[in-house]
């Protein structure tokens, strides 16, 4: 299939970006979350550990119950795609030679799965769970960035019960729940964005 040119480049996205609530029905070409999810998973994170998991949920159903586990969110049901982002640690530092880049090899490849499993093994897991949702969350940031510059709205949220969230999609009890990510095409134009100044946030040195 020939790859779907992005419409926007990355400044353009960044600036144009704001969160969408309100979506048409048509749905969202699978091809085209295809193209989307490959392109953000080029997301670096620590270690190249890659925790993040992500749940692509177009059933009305699956959808109707995440609802009421985000406190009645009503995009989370009238969005035609939700995208449960979720951070497995364990399964990743179960799998090291998926992440441990194939240039390196025999002593050194031994020496780097020792040294990253040596990182994590005085942590406990709510700490476990927290530096994979810190790392997905660079992962969410491509995302946001990717749905806008392919005409895509989005909105990304926090406000759920992760514990019946991952009940809901049988996730194991270990993983964290970073974002639930609703998504499709925009049906309003959303508050325009408000920010703070470069002045306020950068410090030059
Ligand atoms: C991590 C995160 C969690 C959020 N949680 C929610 C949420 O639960 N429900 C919601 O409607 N918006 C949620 N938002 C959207 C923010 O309110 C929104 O991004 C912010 O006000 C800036 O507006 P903009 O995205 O339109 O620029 C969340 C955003 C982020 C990044």
């Amino acid at each position: 299939m020939e790859a779907t040119l992005p419409v926007l480049d990355a400044k353009t996205a960044a600036l144009k970006r704001r969160s969408i609530r309100r979506y048409r029905k048509d749905p969202v070409p699978e091809g085209l979350l295809r193209e989307v999810l490959e392109a953000a998973l080029r997301a670096p994170s620590a270690w190249n550990l890659q925790p993040w998991r992500i749940v692509v949920v177009r059933d009305p159903a699956t959808k109707r119950a995440l609802r009421e586990a985000a406190f009645g969110q009503a995009h989370v049901e009238e969005a035609p795609v939700v995208l449960v982002l979720y951070a497995d640690l364990e399964d990743a530092l179960a799998h090291l030679d998926e992440v441990i880049h194939p240039g390196v090899q025999g002593e050194r490849r031994e020496a780097q799965k020792q040294a990253i499993q040596r990182a994590f093994a005085a942590m406990g897991q709510e700490a476990r769970k927290a530096w994979a949702s810190g790392q997905s969350y660079i992962l969410l940031g491509y995302l946001l960035l990717l749905l806008e510059a392919y005409g895509l709205g989005s909105v990304p949220m926090l406000g759920f019960d992760p514990e019946r969230v991952k009940a809901i999609l049988g996730l194991p009890s270990h993983a964290a729940v970073p974002a639930l990510v609703a998504l499709g095409y925009p049906a309003e134009e959303g508050y325009p964005s408000h920010r703070l100044p470069l002045e306020r946030v950068v410090l030059w040195r």
